[in-house]
């Protein structure tokens, strides 16, 4: 039989996922990069260790989540596994004096933060032209576990997941809607749109909803739960691997078109939280208007993610997703064109 030709559709669609592929490989961290940034992390546990000898520095947020692009800050979280330990603040003073002597690094200690961390930065140079910039917290496990997650999310459909959220932490930098200090959302917020719409939105969903399947095996409170906060979830891989088959083929260009069009278009700003434990859920109180957005940590449920989001902030980041969906929807000669126009 003939095969019915394509539309000008399926051509675009098609095309488009060919480009995001490309489009993301070449924003990966090379292996030199991730090989330079392991022996900073290295280095500074060893430092560190002068202080508090029973402590670990660990990676967490983009560098350990899957979702890291060239160039991407470091975040590290220092967990100390003595019982008497100091405090967050004393300690971000004394790791922040030790580094100012003994590294290169410019430091910046900030005891009084909320979460107390120690920024430090090397300015670009020749082996590194693009400097490094890192911050240090303490005790963050909740943070450790939510990098966890992501990473099982982005590792059970990594063509799918992996390429959808990267070109979206690039869309939103380029666009200037990701700096959570002047109104707009944190990557980690856009990472947990992405998930939610993958697992709650998409019939079929493309991802299981991990903390909700079912564990192998029957588990105890104390394994469950860290401060008080659930933070079980499927963490079986190889097994998901084996067994998830999603029963929806959409290509990473459908997803994408979607995704834009449900943010800008479908999602209930007014009524709605985004929590990819929980799906849609309705604001049990109404906000203020000024205070549209709410999503919720997959963890500390009580937490909005959020928080900083701006009525201004919230406005141009839904006038962006509608000129992403108005953009994908004239369907330029040729997606290239498109993506440069996404990315302007
Ligand atoms: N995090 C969190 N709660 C927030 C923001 C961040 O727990 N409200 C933690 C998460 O563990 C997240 C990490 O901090 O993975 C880093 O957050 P962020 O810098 O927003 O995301 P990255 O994936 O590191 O993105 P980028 O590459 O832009 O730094
Ligand atoms: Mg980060």
């Amino acid at each position: 039989p003939q095969r019915r030709p394509q539309s000008s559709k399926q051509r675009f669609v098609q095309e488009l996922s060919q480009c995001l592929c490309d489009f993301v490989a070449q924003l990966l961290p090379t292996p030199e990069e991730l090989a330079v940034k392991e022996d900073v992390r290295k280095l500074l546990e060893r430092l560190i260790r002068s202080i508090e000898p029973e402590s670990r520095l660990l990676s967490f947020g983009s560098t350990a989540n899957g979702f890291s692009l060239r160039n991407s800050d470091m975040d590290l979280c220092c967990i100390i596994d003595s019982e008497e330990r100091l405090s967050a603040s004393d300690l971000v003073t004394m790791v922040g004096d030790l580094l100012a002597r003994e590294t290169r690094f410019v430091i910046k200690p900030l005891p009084l933060a909320r979460i107390p961390i120690v920024k430090l930065s090397l300015p670009p140079s020749p082996g590194l032209p693009f400097g490094i910039a890192c911050d240090i917290g303490f005790e963050n496990r909740l943070a450790l576990e939510n990098t966890r997650l992501l990473f099982c999310y982005a590792m059970i459909d990594p063509a799918r997941v992996r390429t959808m959220v990267l070109f979206l932490k690039v869309w939103c930098k380029r666009r200037k809607i990701n700096s959570p200090y002047k109104g707009s959302l944190s990557s980690y917020g856009y990472v947990l749109l992405v998930i939610y719409f993958l697992v709650h939105v998409k019939n079929p969903p493309v991802l299981p909803n991990l903390q909700q399947l079912p564990p192998l095996r029957p588990i105890t409170q104390e394994e469950t739960h860290l401060n008080g906060y659930n933070i079980w979830f499927f963490d079986d891989i190889n097994l998901l691997r084996e067994r998830w088959k999603s029963k929806n083929t959409e290509t990473v260009a459908e997803l994408l078109i979607d995704f834009f069009k449900y943010y800008s278009r479908d999602f209930a700003y007014n009524t709605g939280v985004v929590s990819i434990r929980s799906g849609f859920i309705l604001k049990e109180i109404k906000l203020p208007f000024f205070s549209l957005t709410c999503e919720k940590d997959p963890f500390e449920t009580n937490f909005n993610v959020a928080r900083c989001v701006t009525r201004d902030g919230l406005y141009t980041i839904r006038g962006e997703f509608m000129r992403a969906s108005r953009i994908l929807a004239t369907r330029p000669e040729r997606a290239i064109v498109a993506l440069a126009q996404l990315c302007e």
